[in-house]
């Protein structure tokens, strides 16, 4: 007797398990469709890529497998100079994010340019691809929308990024990896609070600006500085170094962990980085015995700061 409730409360839970699933996973995906990305939604999932989580091209949250952002003034097909233009590089076998994979979910007027003009179907993951963001109009008024310039212009990922050189090209995509795997977002929030948070941190986000972006990183509880537009405050490199070899070099009483173990093995100039010599160093000058801090060696190209500092410079 006792085995025949059992088997009925197994179903109940069944029924109640899938039926949030199907609201968690289907309702979301219809009220997208019914809300026009903005630009800022369009250059956030173009410079993030498919998934800043957990993803099969990715496992282990190493920044790997994601587009490049770069900045063009030159046209990498003809040579000829150009209005400066922000270009989202996918080198070969790099997913493509949401809004071209299920152009449906870019929103009413987006999709169609999209799709017409932006010619984003055309884009072949095998391939490889480079989106810019255009303007054009839809019933009357100015909209955003992907351009694939692989197809309408003739842009290669390689040539554009040979012509961008690599101090044009920001890691963005790799660097919101980063900002995941750190746990950042457990004391940094990315949504002003409607208080008066907006007057210091700027103006919250709108629904159209989150499309495509997974996951997203409101945060919840902050415990210091919201950094939606924290590039805007602050655009320092040399700042950002520091603070985050050692956030007491720049704020003696910040409670932000120390995240020099970014830097990797190698400096720039491929020597060994000594952690040991610079705390001893940092410890002589925290008892005042040198006036100055040990120097905060350079990072190399292919380092997890990079990757970081690129993203937090992005946040505009
Ligand atoms: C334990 C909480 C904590 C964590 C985790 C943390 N921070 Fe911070 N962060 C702070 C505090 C507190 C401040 C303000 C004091 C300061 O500048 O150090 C701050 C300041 C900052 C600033 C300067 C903000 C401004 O308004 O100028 C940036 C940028 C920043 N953090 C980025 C990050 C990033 C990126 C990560 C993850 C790699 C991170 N933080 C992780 C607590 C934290």
């Amino acid at each position: 007797m006792a085995f025949r409730e059992y088997k009925i409360g197994a179903r109940l839970f069944g029924v109640a398990l899938g039926g949030s699933m199907v609201i968690t996973l289907y309702f979301p995906t219809v009220n997208m469709t019914s809300v026009a990305v903005t630009e800022i939604g369009l250059k956030k999932q173009l410079s993030y890529g498919r998934i800043s989580g957990f993803s099969y091209e990715d496992p282990f949250l190493r920044g790997e497998g994601k587009p490049k952002t770069v900045m063009l003034d030159t046209d990498p097909k003809t040579g000829a100079q150009i209005d400066p233009i922000e270009a989202y590089v996918y080198e070969a076998g790099v997913p493509f994010p949401s809004g071209i994979n299920h152009p449906r979910t870019l929103g009413p007027g987006v999709t169609q340019l999209s799709v017409d003009k932006g010619m984003i179907g055309e884009a072949n993951k095998g391939a490889g691809a480079v989106f810019v963001v255009s303007r054009g109009t839809s019933q009357g008024e100015t909209v955003t929308y992907i351009e694939n310039a692989s197809a309408t212009r003739g842009w290669q990922p390689s040539d554009v990024l040979t012509t961008a050189g690599d101090a044009n090209t920001k890691l963005v995509g790799s660097g919101k990896i980063m900002f995941v795997r750190e746990g950042c977002w457990w004391c940094h929030t990315l949504l002003p609070e409607q208080t008066q948070d907006w007057q210091y941190f700027g103006i919250p986000p709108r629904l159209g600006d989150f499309n495509g972006e997974s996951p997203t990183a409101f945060g919840s509880d902050r415990k210091a500085p919201d950094l939606l537009h924290v590039g805007s405050r602050n655009s320092s490199k040399e700042w950002m170094m520091m603070h985050f070899f050692n956030p007491r070099l720049v704020q003696p009483h910040s409670i932000m962990p120390r995240y020099d173990y970014l830097w990797g093995e190698k400096d720039a100039s491929g020597k060994s980085i000594d952690f040991a010599a610079w705390r001893t160093a940092y410890t002589e000058y925290q008892k005042g015995k040198t006036v100055y801090p040990p120097e905060v060696p350079d990072y190399a190209a292919d380092s997890e700061i990079r990757y970081l500092i690129d993203f937090v410079l992005s946040l505009k």
